[in-house]
């Protein structure tokens, strides 16, 4: 079953290697895809690091040249290279998504084309070497970083990790585009215990963050979360401030799970007072998800301050949440 394995690896080794090639040695690539990154930002030695490609616009040239190098097809069909003796990926620029050692598991096409409805991005089908739910994007790459700083940031997706890391901010993971598993708080974990949430400044970023939040605290992990603009997501908005700019305002806007849950469901219920309660209730609920009691007494003593309520009551809803989850 290993051998299997380290044969499915050379197999997508292979692949990556064909859709470099595609990228940077054909013209199609160059005119279409390397263009294309370039107009991104994207410099050559990131995207050596995370194994860009091209994938043409054809429908079996990986299919050939894989075959004409000894590769089998049902192994191309295993990993979902391939399918129907057609090439998977076609007319898309290529993510090579990395195991902890950086060996290409899987892979990830984006659409280069606006007005087309095919979806923005196509993956890799999970397999004997990708279960999706286990890995996090990126974190070969920011691995020593991450360590370093003892601190990762998430954010949603591919271009953020390698714009992020193009400018220096090299602590960086992505999700991509799923919601936090535990398995991926697990892997982070071994690595780090301080997690900041980075996803788009959308509604849909912020509530990934809200879900995502309580996935790490039942691992044991720090949870912050920075929310970015509207309508910005960490590349958009790199590519816009700048290095300087961004960081100052990671350590501006960072903040504990607690505020940030709490600020977001107090201004939605305005002056309610039955929305407040449920608000407060539901950050309670969160807060109770934090295994550790002096971490737990510390936040709330914060949370109380801001609050203005009296600390017994609070104390007890905790206790209360506590209960009820055993
Ligand atoms: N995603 C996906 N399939 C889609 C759309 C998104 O798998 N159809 C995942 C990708 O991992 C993507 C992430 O969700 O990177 C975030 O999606 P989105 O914000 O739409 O894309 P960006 O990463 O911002 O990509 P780009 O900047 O190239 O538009
Ligand atoms: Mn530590
Ligand atoms: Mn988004
Ligand atoms: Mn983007
Ligand atoms: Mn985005």
């Amino acid at each position: 079953e290993r051998q299997e394995k380290e044969a499915l690896i050379l197999v997508n080794e292979f692949a990556q290697q064909w859709f470099a090639d595609q990228l940077y040695n054909t013209d199609e690539g160059k005119s279409i895809a390397l263009s294309y990154f370039k107009s991104r930002g994207f410099r050559r030695e990131v995207m050596d690091k995370f194994g860009l490609g091209y994938a043409p616009n054809a429908r079996n040239g990986l299919l050939k040249a894989a075959v004409a190098a000894g590769y089998k097809e049902e192994q191309l069909d295993k990993l979902g290279l391939t399918r129907n003796k057609k090439d998977f990926f076609w007319d898309r620029v290529m993510f090579t998504i990395h195991n902890l050692s950086g060996k290409p598991i899987a892979f990830a096409g984006r659409i280069l084309k606006k007005d087309v409805k095919a979806p923005k991005y196509v993956n890799s089908p999970e397999s004997e070497i990708y279960y999706k739910s286990e890995v996090l994007y990126g974190l070969h790459q920011a691995r020593q970083s991450v360590r370093k700083l003892d601190n990762v940031y998430m954010v949603e997706g591919y271009t953020d990790v390698i714009s992020l890391h193009q400018n220096g901010i090299e602590n960086v993971v992505a999700t991509s585009g799923t919601s936090l598993t535990p398995g991926q708080a697990r892997l982070v974990k071994r690595q780090t215990e301080n997690v900041t949430l980075l996803y788009d400044g959308d509604k849909a970023g912020i509530k990934a963050a809200l879900r995502g939040v309580d996935v790490l605290l039942l691992e044991g992990l720090n949870v912050r979360v920075v929310i970015l603009p509207d309508g910005e997501d960490p590349d958009s908005y790199m590519q816009q401030v700048g290095t300087t700019a961004f960081q100052e305002f990671l350590e501006k806007k960072r903040r504990d799970f607690l505020f940030f849950k709490a600020d977001l469901l107090l201004e939605e219920a305005g002056d309610d007072v039955a929305a407040r309660s449920d608000a407060i209730r539901s950050s309670i609920a969160t807060l109770a998800l934090v295994e550790d009691p002096l971490k737990r007494a510390g936040y709330l003593q914060q949370f109380t301050g801001r609050l203005g309520l009296e600390e017994s009551l609070l104390v007890n809803l905790v206790n209360q949440a506590i209960a009820d989850r055993r």
